[in-house]
């Protein structure tokens, strides 16, 4: 890769770098991500949990899995992340996809809380990963500096998913992938329930239960290799290509 995720970051924003031990973080002048996420931050694993041993661990390595072709969506044999191919978290968390990095993963792991990515610098991850504090909208990195991206329960908070796919479309190059796990409006008589919980979750949490995040993507110009419902269709493994 001709592009430093960290040296475009420096270029391009106003960001300062932190030293905390031995990890580094990138962070920048306070990205717009709902407030909410700094005050779930402690308690965000622990609420997930259940979950996470029912079936959440899963999905997320079935997602890094994707980007190398392995799992849903193909039979691409790069852009994990792992084989030399440089690759983009977008709103990493508490840092819980960290242990289905590929071992040898080099990129960058971002998130626009605070909080949130104060717990996943504690977290073990890829040396060559660097974590860099902005939201998907607009992200610090110059034109094809990635070659695969990917989101675990982001696109349901992201208050413009149109940017957020316009700037995944310019930092990931041509013909890299897009995994997306998210939870999303499914199908049947459950759709109008979720636009009922949607009205809720969104003034209390900004999350927006009903986003058909799959069309979105298409609709922003990146191609669908595979949409992969789970749990009733509520959660979808998405595979796209730039
Ligand atoms: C439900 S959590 C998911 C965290 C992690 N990806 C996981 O799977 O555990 C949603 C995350 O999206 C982040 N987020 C919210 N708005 C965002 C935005 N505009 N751009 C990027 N990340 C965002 C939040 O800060 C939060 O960490």
């Amino acid at each position: 890769m001709q592009n430093d995720p960290d040296g475009a970051a420096r270029r391009r924003t106003d960001a300062e770098t932190n030293e905390a031990g031995s990890k580094r973080v990138t962070t920048r002048r306070p990205p717009s991500a709902p407030p909410i996420y700094d005050a779930l931050a402690p308690h965000y694993e622990r609420a997930l949990r259940p979950l996470e041993l029912l079936i959440l661990a899963r999905l997320r390595a079935a997602t890094l899995r994707a980007l190398s072709g392995k799992g849903a969506g193909g039979d691409s044999d790069d852009g994990g992340g792992g084989g030399g191919g440089r690759l983009l978290e977008i709103g990493a968390g508490t840092g819980l996809n960290f242990p289905h990095y590929p071992p040898g993963a080099r990129g960058a792991a971002t998130e626009p809380s605070r909080e949130m990515l104060r717990l996943a610098q504690t977290k073990p991850r890829p040396a060559g990963v660097r974590l860099v504090q902005t939201n998907a909208e607009a992200l610090p990195f110059a034109d094809d500096t990635f070659d695969a991206a990917f989101a675990t329960l982001v696109f349901c908070s992201v208050a413009s998913p149109p940017k957020a796919f316009a700037e995944l479309r310019r930092v990931v190059r041509a013909g890299g992938r897009v995994a997306l796990l998210e939870h999303v409006r499914p199908p049947g008589l459950l759709g109008p329930v979720f636009d009922l919980i949607s009205r809720f979750t969104v003034r209390l949490c900004e999350d927006h239960f009903n986003r058909r995040t799959a069309d979105e993507a298409r609709r922003a110009g990146l191609r669908i290799i595979s949409v992969e419902p789970h749990v009733l269709g509520i959660i979808q493994l998405i595979v796209c290509e730039v």
